[in-house]
């Protein structure tokens, strides 16, 4: 991990780790929803909002509560995703899932307090109030029914049949896209960044995260459930890239998804440490 990885990472994990501290009666809600949050994802969500917040000339820590927000809205998806009713997976981020902790019920509320409370870190930032509604529309898109709900809800359908290319795609821009989408374009709004900077994030963040779902799908077949701290051969019934292309064709997709992330960067000053976290994805085993 190089320094300013390090730097995001702890950036993040300090900001979360004081989120969600109550002596309420219904503290075991605040105990549910830091059982997930703090469980140690990669956070790659939340270093990537840092990082373009950085590349557009702003300061990582002006970004936190947009980075912090969308690991919310992600920890809460990964909760939903989980439950008996959806993938049914009793393992995550190493330790057994929300609900086998807490039961369905309180996980589902733990997941709906998450994105709520997503909101309001949205709106505690010190920025400027377009940027604050310009993250909460972006966000809100993302997260909802056009973007990842929408994503859950089309794989959900898709178990019973076989998908087109297109549909898995599809599939794919949505339940995992839509929020590294968010993520990338949230840090060029905290920096007040231009348009035109937005939209290039948000090519870089599409490539990636075509890059990253086609990678978690191989890496239900060949990964180590250690190291990825979740369960493995779970997609059987799954419509993944893996299923419609084969290891190595999904491989070279990734590559070339990287290539493209790459090429996105071209008109940033300095986008190292983007250019090689997009490479760095490439070979991950969590
Ligand atoms: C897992 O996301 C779900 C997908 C969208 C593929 P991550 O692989 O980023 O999970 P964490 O945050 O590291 O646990
Ligand atoms: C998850 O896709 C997308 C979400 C919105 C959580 P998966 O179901 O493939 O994610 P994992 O493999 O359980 O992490
Ligand atoms: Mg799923
Ligand atoms: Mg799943
Ligand atoms: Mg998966």
């Amino acid at each position: 991990m190089n320094n300013d990885m390090k730097r995001y990472v702890a950036n993040i994990e300090e900001y979360l780790h004081e989120c969600f501290l109550s002596d309420a009666p219904q503290k075991v809600l605040f105990e549910a929803m830091r059982y997930s949050l703090l469980a140690g994802g990669k956070r790659l969500r939340p270093v990537l909002t840092q990082a373009f917040c950085e590349l557009c000339g702003g300061k990582a820590e002006q970004a936190l509560p947009f980075a912090a927000a969308v690991e919310m809205v992600h920890t809460y998806s990964l909760i939903h995703d989980d439950l008996p009713c959806m993938d049914n997976d009793d393992f995550r981020r190493g330790k057994p899932t929300n609900h086998r902790v807490y039961g369905e019920a309180k996980a589902i509320l733990a997941g709906d307090a998450l994105l709520t409370a997503a909101f309001s870190h949205l709106a505690s930032a010190q920025l400027l109030t377009q940027q604050v509604v310009q993250a909460v529309s972006v966000l809100s898109q993302c997260a909802g029914e056009l973007g990842m709900v929408g994503g859950q809800v089309l794989d959900m359908d898709a178990e019973t049949r076989e998908c087109t290319e297109q549909e898995v795609y599809e599939i794919q821009s949505r339940k995992t896209g839509a929020l590294i989408n968010a993520a990338c374009r949230l840090g060029v709004i905290a920096a007040g960044g231009s348009q035109a900077q937005q939209d290039a994030a948000g090519v870089y963040a599409d490539a990636v995260g075509l890059a990253f779902q086609i990678e978690d799908d191989i890496l239900d077949v060949v990964g180590d459930a250690q190291k990825l701290g979740k369960a493995v051969g779970v997609d059987g019934k799954k419509n993944t890239f893996v299923r419609l292309y084969g290891v190595a064709e999904c491989r070279r997709m990734i590559a070339s998804e990287t290539d493209k992330a790459v090429s996105a960067l071209s008109g940033f000053d300095a986008p190292q440490f983007l250019t090689e976290l997009a490479r760095s994805l490439v070979s991950r085993d969590r």
